[in-house]
């Protein structure tokens, strides 16, 4: 465990997921003392003065969020939970999902008496079994405990919790779109403004956070904001779970104390490169942030200011180690290939834009391509930049200028001799016909 803990604060047992031990462990005292002692606004300012971020990936003050909301302004609110976690080597929320599940039920109890939500949701990933099936195992134990439902520990407070499954879309993850699903239809992001605070389910001011945001409430509630403060760094209180993956020695779940050493973390703490290679670089949360390269993560701390300085970001928490020796052609190629295949198709730079990008690569790869195709992908990345209604032509459009900017090379070598300078190598050892 790098640094304190919040969220892996017990060790996962086989029994963990359940309530007896979460109850066994002070789970649910947080809610019995916000319910009983605490006004809904004084819940908001406590979670205001925590400073926690979002851990959906943008990083958005949770606490800001949540204070557009009015408590009296006569209209039914909504909460939603982001379980959605499409993003490729992002896999934490998932944990939560399945060890410690009534983590988050809990904190979103918590959540919807701040906000005064009658009905909140959790939008799960369609692909999710287990963490579905635990995280609906939790709600039903709540239900019966008198944890959900109506009258909530005897007190005036009711709410109901509905987990609402997915169907495999990435763009409904994206929050607007998540809403949209919802409602039932194709699930469009929808263009901004207004504010989701101010219509968002429904119509209804309604308030979307990640899985992991709103899991951190309850230790917030427990300890108080000045306590949670004193974890992490000014800038960036608390602590984030890190998914790492890709060519690591150990890779898995892992809480990081904000401001803990990223170098140390890779190295020490996940046992290094896989084989004890080099470092080439890594990505550092998730596709849509920019690669930064082993020379560059020496100084770099896990906080979102460091990874700000050093040109990148920690976005969602989904690290991806690459090795000295892979080829970056192949990489960006896979990256592309999702960013088209996932596209929703209603802007036309990144409808049109993400095809174009995923040909020029698929035609370097194949031998067939040509001066000026660098050119023609950072143009189409500048096309996407901030026309689009969602974020991800600008995320596909930072995964392609991030690679380019630092490993050009590899791509004019493949464009003039037709062929990869690492035999087109993605995984350690494997043979360029492997790909084929
Ligand atoms: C294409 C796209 C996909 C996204 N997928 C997710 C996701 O799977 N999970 C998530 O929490 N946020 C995702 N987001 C970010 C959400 O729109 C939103 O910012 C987040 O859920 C807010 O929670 P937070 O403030 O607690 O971070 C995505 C954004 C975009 C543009
Ligand atoms: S940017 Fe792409 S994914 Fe997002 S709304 Fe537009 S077309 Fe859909």
């Amino acid at each position: 465990m790098p640094g304190r803990a919040l969220l892996m604060d017990f060790a996962v047992t086989p029994t963990s997921h359940r309530l007896a031990d979460y109850r066994a462990r002070g789970g649910y005292d947080a809610l019995r003392k916000v319910l009983g002692t605490m006004k809904p606004e004084q819940v908001t300012k406590e979670v205001a003065a925590s400073g926690i971020l979002g851990h959906g990936g943008a990083a958005f003050p949770a606490g800001r969020k949540w204070q557009v909301i009015h408590l009296d302004d006569g209209q039914p609110h909504y909460l939603c939970a982001n379980a959605d976690e499409g993003e490729p080597g992002t896999f934490k929320d998932r944990w939560i999902l399945e060890h410690a599940p009534h983590r988050l039920v809990e904190s979103m109890a918590i959540a919807a008496y701040a906000l005064q939500v009658r009905h909140a949701f959790v939008y799960i990933r369609g692909e999710f079994d287990l963490p579905y099936r635990r995280l609906q195992a939790a709600v039903d134990e709540a239900y019966e405990a008198g944890l959900l439902g109506e009258r909530i520990l005897g007190t005036d407070f009711s709410m109901d919790l509905v987990v609402h499954r997915g169907a495999g879309s990435y763009v409904c993850g994206e929050a607007s779109g998540l809403l949209t699903s919802i409602e039932g239809r194709k699930g469009y992001p929808r263009n901004r403004p207004p504010r989701l605070t101010v219509k968002g389910l429904y119509q209804r001011p309604t308030v979307v956070n990640n899985v992991e945001t709103l899991s951190n409430l309850s230790a917030i509630l427990a300890m108080g904001a000045d306590a949670f403060r004193r974890i992490g760094t000014p800038k960036s209180p608390g602590t984030q779970l890190v998914s790492i993956s890709g060519h690591v020695a150990r890779p898995g779940v892992y809480e990081v104390e904000f401001g803990y050493p990223v170098a140390k973390f890779i190295h020490e703490d996940c046992g290094g490169v896989l084989g004890g290679r080099a470092l080439k670089c890594i990505v550092p949360g998730g596709i849509s942030t920019k690669v930064l390269t082993g020379e560059e993560i020496a100084e770099v701390t896990y906080d979102h200011a460091s990874f700000a300085k050093a040109g990148s970001g920690l976005g969602s928490g989904g690290m991806i180690v690459v090795a000295e020796g892979t080829c970056m052609v192949r990489l960006l190629q896979v990256m592309v290939r999702f960013y088209h295949h996932e596209s929703c198709g209603q802007c036309t730079p990144c409808r049109e834009g993400m095809g174009w990008m995923h040909r020029l690569v698929d035609g370097i790869v194949e031998g067939r391509g040509r001066p000026g195709d660098l050119e023609r992908m950072e143009l189409i990345a500048m096309a996407n930049d901030g026309t689009t209604i969602c974020g991800m032509g600008d995320a596909c459009g930072y995964a392609v200028t991030g690679i380019l900017a630092k490993y050009r090379d590899e791509f004019e070598h493949w464009i003039a001799q037709g062929r990869s300078k690492f035999d087109g190598r993605l995984e350690i050892g494997e043979p360029e016909a492997a790909l084929a």
